[in-house]
């Protein structure tokens, strides 16, 4: 029989969002008359701006005929969506990317579980706790920490809690880390980021020659001028950070795919020999052997999304989901729930009332109320307090989620 990798076995649970679909189908199944509102998940429910829509059927009509039907994609991505991301989402901001840093890919998700596969087993990892589950599990995936504890975390990891107490700022590690996982705005806090913070991030990254793996998949949801949208926008980033974006949370692609990373060609890494090895080089390697690009139609549409049509459909979008997010904020408010996020992102964290633990609360508003939040415990043993609402949903739904809560 082959052997398995015992790894896999370490995973305390089924990954997160499964394991709540899994929870909320058997309560549909009792309850079949139930009208349950999610604001669980993460996923959009607005359709994606006609001009990128167009721009996809047309690059479609077009793999119909012989002279522009389009093969395999170039391994990095298409040059004119590589331009674009450059220009629009770097260069705009006083930030030089070259294209050939840039490899678009499937998703954020996607890129920021694999991205760990260049580097070697005993890299210690730092994770700011709680953490969107894909940096941790990945991990154990590769065998980078021990068994799990009784409260989920994982012996090996370096944890950096992010409460109340410290605002939701992680703190800098006092020993060594090799890799830091970082994400503003936040999944799952919904807090940001201040280039102060970032700054100091990357100073500890030279000190400790370790590799920030920076995801800015909700920098769109960014309102405060002050805040960077990319951490390349702070300097000496490009020694130290690669960073994810994703087409997913404003362009409406968490179905279509399509993100894409940036690695810096000034990122270096050690060889087991001693020699300095260049990251982008490896990630090169690893992402034309083991991925064959996106749908050429996808990527004309994620350049569609830097049209002036497209680019102002998205910020619509953006502002219809903050502005859920700011009634969520005011109701929950209203009722004495402690919030916190929701202003630069699309998901707020909640402290959970009095009596209940995360997933408890869990039970409760799915019970109670038919409503699907996700509990903060799984996201981290810090999480535990604390419950996720996504600001996700169509208006009405968002007003109906919070009158029942409010009836609770
Ligand atoms: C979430 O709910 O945390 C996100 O939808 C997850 C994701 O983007 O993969």
């Amino acid at each position: 029989m082959a052997h398995i990798n015992d790894n896999y076995l370490k995973l305390k649970a089924g990954y997160l969002f499964p394991e709540i679909s899994r929870r909320v189908n058997a309560f549909v199944e009792a309850n079949v008359s139930a009208d349950v509102i999610r604001l669980g998940i993460g996923d959009v429910v607005k359709g994606i701006p006609r001009p990128i829509v167009d721009a996809m059927i047309e690059a479609t009509e077009e793999m119909a005929h012989d002279e522009s039907f389009q093969g395999y994609p170039p391994d990095q991505g298409q040059e004119f969506l590589r331009e674009a991301i450059a220009e629009h989402n770097f260069a705009a901001r006083g930030v030089h990317i070259g294209i050939d840093e840039i490899f678009v890919s499937d998703g954020a998700k996607c890129d920021s579980g694999n991205l760990q596969e260049i580097f070697a087993e005993d890299c210690v990892v730092a994770l700011t706790d709680p953490v969107y589950p894909v940096y941790c599990d990945s991990n154990v995936m590769a065998g980078r920490t021990g068994e799990a504890e009784e409260d989920g975390s994982y012996a090996g990891l370096v944890y950096m809690p992010c409460t109340a107490a410290n605002n939701f700022t992680p703190e800098i590690p006092t020993g060594h880390a090799d890799i830091i996982y970082l994400c503003s705005p936040n999944n799952p806090t919904g807090t940001v980021m201040t280039r102060e913070a970032m700054a100091e991030w990357i100073a500890y990254a030279k000190k400790e020659q370790a590799v920030i793996l920076f995801d800015a998949a909700y920098e769109g949801y960014i309102t405060d001028e002050s805040i960077p949208h990319s951490i390349y926008e702070v300097e000496g980033a490009r020694e130290v950070a690669i960073e994810f974006r994703s087409f997913s949370k404003n362009a409406g692609f968490t179905g279509i795919r399509c993100g894409y990373t940036v690695v810096s060609k000034e990122l270096k890494g050690r060889a087991a020999s001693g020699e300095e090895v260049d990251l982008h080089r490896l990630w090169a390697r690893r992402h034309s052997t083991k991925f064959n690009g996106v749908a050429y139609p996808v990527q004309r549409g994620a350049a569609a999304a830097f049209s002036p049509a497209g680019r102002q459909a998205i910020q619509e979008i953006i502002a219809f989901y903050l502005e859920n997010a700011a009634i969520m904020r005011e109701k929950l408010s209203a009722i004495g729930i402690t919030v916190y996020g929701g202003e630069h992102a699309p998901y707020l964290w909640l402290e959970t009332p009095e009596g209940h633990d995360s997933w408890g609360f869990f039970d409760h508003l799915l019970n109670e109320a038919h409503v699907v939040g996700t509990p903060g415990a799984g996201f981290g043993a810090a999480g535990e307090g604390y419950f996720r609402l996504s600001a996700f949903n169509h208006r009405a739904k968002i007003n109906e989620a919070m009158e029942r809560i409010s009836r609770l």
